[in-house]
C-alpha cells in the first residue's frame, strides 16, 4: 500500500519520530552519500508559489539520487480540463512520488485516490505537514524534546497552524493559539487532536495569555497566499498580533521563535524579533530540506 502524507495524521508518532531522527542524522552528514532514489523521479506540481518547498524538496530529491520533475498547472493538461483523477493515474505510470501544492485539501484527497505512488501534500487551505515535520525538527534541535514543551502559535488558524496543532496531539507538546474570533483553526482538526491525545491545546484572544511562559512562540502571514481581496480587513483584526519585542518578553527568556516564511516584517513579527538570536526561523527553512529527505527515504519505495 502507498504511503501518502496528506495530514500528519498520516504519520504515526513512531514514525515522525524516526524520520527526526534520520533528518538530524542527515543535516549532520551521517550517512549523506545513500542515494535511495536514484533511477527514480519524483513530481511536483505547484498550482501556487514556492520558495522553500519547491526548492528543498528539488535539491532535496537531488541528494538522494533522484530527478525532480517541476510542473505548474499551466503547462500541464489540467490547465486545460483534464480532470485531477485522469492526471494522477498518468503520471503514476512515470513517477516515484509526487509532491502537490494547490489551494483546495479535497484537490490533494482527489489527486491520492486515483494514484498509485505516494502523494504528499506540499500545502493545501488546510494542511501544511511538510512544514510540522521541519517544525517539530527545530523543537527538538533547540529545545532538545517536544513532549512537554509549552508553544504558542499568534496569528491566523490556518494550514500552518492546523499542522501545528496535529504535531501538538502526535508529538505531546502543549499549544496555545491565540486569534481573532473568527479565525480560528478547523473546527474539526481541533476536535480530533483534543480527542486523541493528552496535550492540552487551547484557542483564545488574548496574545500575551497565549505567549505567557512558553517556550517557543511562532506566527505565520496574516493574508495567506489566495487571500488577498481579503487583505486590509485581515491586517486591521490581526494589528494586536503582532510577535514583537513586547510580546516575546511575555515568553520565557529563552523562548524560541518561529515562522514558516515567507515572511511580512512589520505586519506578524517586527525585524528586531525575526533577527534576534532567539529567532530559529533560518534554520527551520533549512530543516525543511533534511526532514523531507527523511520522508521521502521512508515513502518511496
Ligand atoms: N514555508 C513554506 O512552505 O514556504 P514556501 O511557500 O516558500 O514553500
Ligand atoms: N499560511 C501560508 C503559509 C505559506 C507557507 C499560506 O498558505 O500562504
Amino acid at each position: 500500500m502507498n504511503k501518502d502524507l496528506l495530514t500528519l495524521r498520516d504519520l504515526s508518532q513512531k514514525e515522525i519520530s524516526r524520520i527526526i531522527s534520520r533528518a538530524i542524522d542527515l543535516k549532520g552528514g551521517v550517512d549523506g552519500s545513500a542515494c535511495p532514489l536514484i533511477g527514480r523521479s519524483i513530481g511536483l506540481l505547484f498550482e501556487k508559489p514556492s520558495t522553500r518547498t519547491r526548492v528543498s524538496f528539488e535539491v532535496g530529491i537531488y541528494q538522494l539520487g533522484g530527478q525532480a520533475v517541476w510542473m505548474s498547472p499551466q503547462e500541464l493538461q489540467l490547465g486545460r480540463g483534464e480532470t485531477i483523477a485522469d492526471t494522477a493515474m498518468t503520471l503514476s505510470r512515470y513517477l516515484g512520488g509526487i509532491v502537490i501544492r494547490t489551494s483546495s485539501h479535497e484537490r490533494v484527497t482527489e489527486f491520492a485516490r486515483a494514484a498509485s505512488i505516494p502523494v504528499v501534500n506540499g500545502l493545501s487551505d488546510l494542511h501544511h505537514p511538510c512544514q510540522a515535520l521541519a517544525d517539530i525538527m527545530t523543537m527538538q534541535e533547540r529545545k532538545g524534546r517536544t513532549r512537554g514543551l509549552k508553544v504558542a502559535f499568534i496569528g491566523d488558524g490556518n494550514n500552518v497552524c492546523n499542522s501545528l496543532i496535529e504535531a501538538a496531539a502526535c508529538m505531546e507538546f502543549h499549544l496555545t493559539i491565540a486569534c481573532p474570533e473568527g479565525f480560528e483553526p478547523d473546527a474539526d482538526i481541533l476536535a480530533a487532536a483534543h480527542a486523541g491525545s493528552q496535550s492540552e491545546i487551547v484557542v483564545l484572544r488574548d496574545p500575551k495569555e497565549a505567549a505567557g511562559m512558553a517556550d517557543v512562540i511562532y506566527t505565520d502571514v496574516w493574508v495567506s497566499m489566495g487571500q488577498e481581496g481579503q487583505a486590509d480587513s485581515k491586517k486591521n483584526k490581526f494589528r494586536g498580533y503582532q510577535i514583537n519585542k513586547e510580546l516575546l518578553a511575555c515568553a520565557k527568556k529563552d523562548a524560541t521563535v518561529l515562522h514558516c516564511l515567507p515572511a511580512h516584517r512589520g505586519e506578524e513579527i517586527t525585524d528586531d524579533v525575526i533577527d534576534s538570536p532567539q529567532s530559529a526561523v533560518f534554520d527551520q527553512a533549512e530543516n525543511r530540506l533534511h526532514a523531507q529527505k527523511a520522508l521521502l527515504e521512508m515513502i518511496i519505495r
